[in-house]
């Protein structure tokens, strides 16, 4: 267990909801805090209510990320916890969703992810510090209208997961938080969305609908979570775990295939056997014996 004294902790996305919720529990844990977010008005409230550096990022911009990995070792010194936290969650379903909804989703929640580890990695090896990347319930069984956001997600989850084999050997922890349902302004995303009417996505209230027989939980709770796994170096991260059967229930499915898959081999196996044995039969095997013979040119 590795607590956060004196560590300078980043967190993209950390205006508003569960970044900034992870950044007010890091302060309170002594770390200086980078509150980083593109709404600029959002991460100096940030900064100013929780005692943290504001900073002002587009995560889908990597020169963006590169910027602030220098404003941060220059007015914070070497960040030695790097939370991958800023992200958007519109809907639509797949066939509607055009290049620009494509190119605005990725670019946050999937190059966002991919920008910060770039910019910082040099820094986190230097303090041999630990990651934490914001990934979703979605990134381990994704839900029906929201399909290029579980995508994101579940890219998010495979980037993490190997990231955190790769850099192990180098004392970095890689943890994924994976949230359930969790009141924050998510369901607003587009409003940090550049110009553009080339779209499908549309923002939707998350906690209506079908959400609203869900289990929704507060930015606090989560960031709670995050926090003790960032402190045990964990892999995940489970704010939910009511939401293990939906989730087994996937896995469920895919090894049903694999089990199909191998009775189907060994059914083609058992039938090809039985159609040998039977083209093979005691007089068969004679008369095919014979044909190779034949074949074989060899006289009896
Ligand atoms: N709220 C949920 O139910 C829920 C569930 C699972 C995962 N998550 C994930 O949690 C993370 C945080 O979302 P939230 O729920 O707190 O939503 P939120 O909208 O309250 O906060 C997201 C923050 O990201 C910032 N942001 C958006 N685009 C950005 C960009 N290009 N560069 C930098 N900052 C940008 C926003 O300005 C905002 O401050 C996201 O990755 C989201 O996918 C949320």
């Amino acid at each position: 267990m590795r607590g956060f004294e004196g560590e300078v902790a980043v967190v993209t996305g950390g205006g508003s909801g569960i970044g900034r919720a992870i950044a007010a529990e890091l302060v309170r844990a002594g770390a200086r805090v980078a509150v980083a977010d593109i709404d600029a008005g959002a991460a100096e409230r940030a900064g100013r209510e929780l005692g943290a550096e504001a900073f002002q990022v587009d995560v889908s911009s990597a020169a963006s990320v590169q910027a602030l990995a220098a404003g941060v070792a220059d007015r914070l010194g070497p960040a030695a916890v790097l939370v991958n936290n800023a992200g958007v969650a519109s809907a639509a379903p797949l066939e509607r969703m055009t290049d620009a909804d494509w190119d605005w989703i990725l670019g946050v929640n999937l190059y966002g992810t991919i920008h910060g580890v770039a910019a910082f990695l040099p820094q986190l090896r230097q303090t041999r510090g630990r990651i934490l990347n914001t990934g979703s319930m979605a990134g381990l069984s994704p839900d029906a209208g929201m399909g290029g956001y579980g995508t994101t997600k579940f890219a998010v989850t495979a980037y993490t997961e190997v990231l955190a084999e790769e850099l192990a050997a180098d004392g970095i922890a890689v943890t994924l938080l994976a949230p359930g349902p969790v009141r924050t302004a998510l369901g607003s995303s587009s409003r940090n969305r550049g110009g553009g009417a080339d779209r499908g996505l549309v923002d939707v209230d998350l906690a209506a609908g079908d959400g609203a027989g869900l289990r929704w939980i507060t930015a606090e709770e989560v960031a709670a979570v995050a926090l003790d796994a960032l402190r045990d170096g964990r892999r995940y991260a489970i704010t939910h775990p009511d939401w293990a059967p939906v989730v087994h229930a996937r896995h469920r499915a895919i090894e049903a295939a694999f089990a199909d898959a191998l009775a189907h081999e060994q059914g083609s196996r058992s039938t090809e056997q039985e159609s040998r044995s039977t083209e093979q039969g005691p007089d068969a095997s004679v008369g095919s014996d014979a044909d190779t013979d034949t074949d074989q040119g060899t006289t009896r």
